[in-house]
């Protein structure tokens, strides 16, 4: 298989943006869709952008392939600024962005290798060539046995593989993909996301990601940011904003507010508290998981455990901890210096009173 991404020079961010604001006219007011957005986009890994429907992702990933034009600011892709490009530098660089979309945009009236073959038609390549593209990104995605069949005759993950095919066609260098996985069930999603990291790893391919899912964030991304109201609020190395979410909006998304505890939790000590409830998160390499015999032995009453989870990502091993123990008046900074070399944060999050 060819080798897609090109001339990679790891040392200049493949996309840069600088103070990207989009304003649409809204009904009664503008809309300030995207606010001041700065970021660099690293050649051939994959970045996931997250964040809740209406915070301005479709708005961000449709800039950098002229689909939207941008109201302020710059980007550029290979030191190539969008902006100052004429029409047909334009359609150059647009046959090295491919694009998927969370609904296909398959044509129904067009078998599987027509969908796919459209883009070089468009662009007149020569037929011999159409046949030799057309099979090789159909062998890539697994899909040369469904060449003549339509896409109602096809799964919905089966007609995503057609839409990564038709993106690769012209063999860019970027992929966008928005909401790529949000219409599929787990199973095509798994399928469909295991092909992406694929194409990044063998082909070289920039993959641009956008989604309200962290699951797709946690399986395939290398570096994510959240967007907010058309703001980045947070970004870094996936594992290191999923073990240290700083804003909210990322512990929603990340599903930590999320506690279901079989007692209710009072911020503040009451008259008849009897248990604090603490939060604890240890981060570690999964070969060094923590000793919870020492951890609980710390703690001078019983301690009862309410929720565990632990996450593997990247070979980060994030474990966070739900406790109630039968003290009210507890050292929090003793306890923080005591555990410090197994736990990176404790918290107490409330009082309760447990019936054990
Ligand atoms: N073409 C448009 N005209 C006016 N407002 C728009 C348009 N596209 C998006 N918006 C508005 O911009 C904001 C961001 O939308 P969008 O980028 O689609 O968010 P997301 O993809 O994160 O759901 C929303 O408030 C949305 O209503
Ligand atoms: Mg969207």
């Amino acid at each position: 298989m060819v080798s897609f991404g090109s001339h990679v020079d790891f040392s200049v961010p493949h996309i840069k943006i600088r103070n990207l604001n989009k304003y649409y006219d809204g009904q009664n007011q503008q809309i300030h869709a995207l606010k001041n957005i700065n970021l660099d986009i690293p050649q051939a890994k994959i970045f996931g952008i997250i964040g809740k429907s209406g915070a301005g992702k479709s708005s961000l990933i449709r800039t950098l392939n002229g689909l939207e034009t941008i109201s302020e600011g710059s980007i550029h892709i290979h030191q190539q600024n969008l902006s100052a490009l004429n029409h047909a530098e334009l359609i150059q660089i647009r046959q090295k962005i491919g694009m998927i979309f969370q609904h296909f945009n398959l044509m129904s009236a067009k078998t599987v290798w027509e969908n796919v073959a459209l883009p070089l038609k468009i662009a007149n390549v020569d037929k011999a060539e159409i046949e030799t593209r057309v099979n090789e990104v159909l062998a890539l995605v697994g899909l040369e046995n469904k060449a003549q069949n339509y896409p109602s005759q096809l799964s919905g993950g089966q007609k995503q593989r057609v839409g990564i095919a038709r993106a690769l066609v012209h063999r860019p260098e970027i992929l966008l993909c928005d909401e790529a996985t949000s219409a599929l069930d787990p199973e095509s999603t798994s399928v469909v996301l295991a092909l992406l990291k694929k194409i990044n790893r063998e082909l070289g391919i920039t993959i641009v990601l956008i989604t309200h899912e962290m699951q797709v964030i946690r399986e395939i991304c290398d570096q994510v940011v959240v967007i907010e109201h058309g703001e980045i609020v947070e970004s870094g190395q996936v594992w290191s904003v999923f073990s240290r979410p700083e804003q909210k909006i990322t512990q929603e998304l990340l599903n930590l507010e999320q506690l279901d505890l079989p007692f209710q939790i009072d911020a503040e000590l009451q008259e008849d508290s009897t248990h604090s409830i603490l939060k604890l998160r240890y981060e570690t390499d999964p070969k060094h998981s923590p000793d919870l015999t020492q951890i609980f032995q710390i703690f001078e009453k019983s301690v009862h455990l309410y929720q565990s989870h632990i996450d593997n990502i990247q070979n980060h091993l994030i474990g966070h901890l739900i406790i109630a123990t039968a003290q009210t008046d507890l050292d929090i900074r003793s306890l923080r210096e005591k555990l410090k070399h197994q736990i990176a944060q404790i918290e107490v999050i409330g009082y309760a009173r447990p019936t054990h």
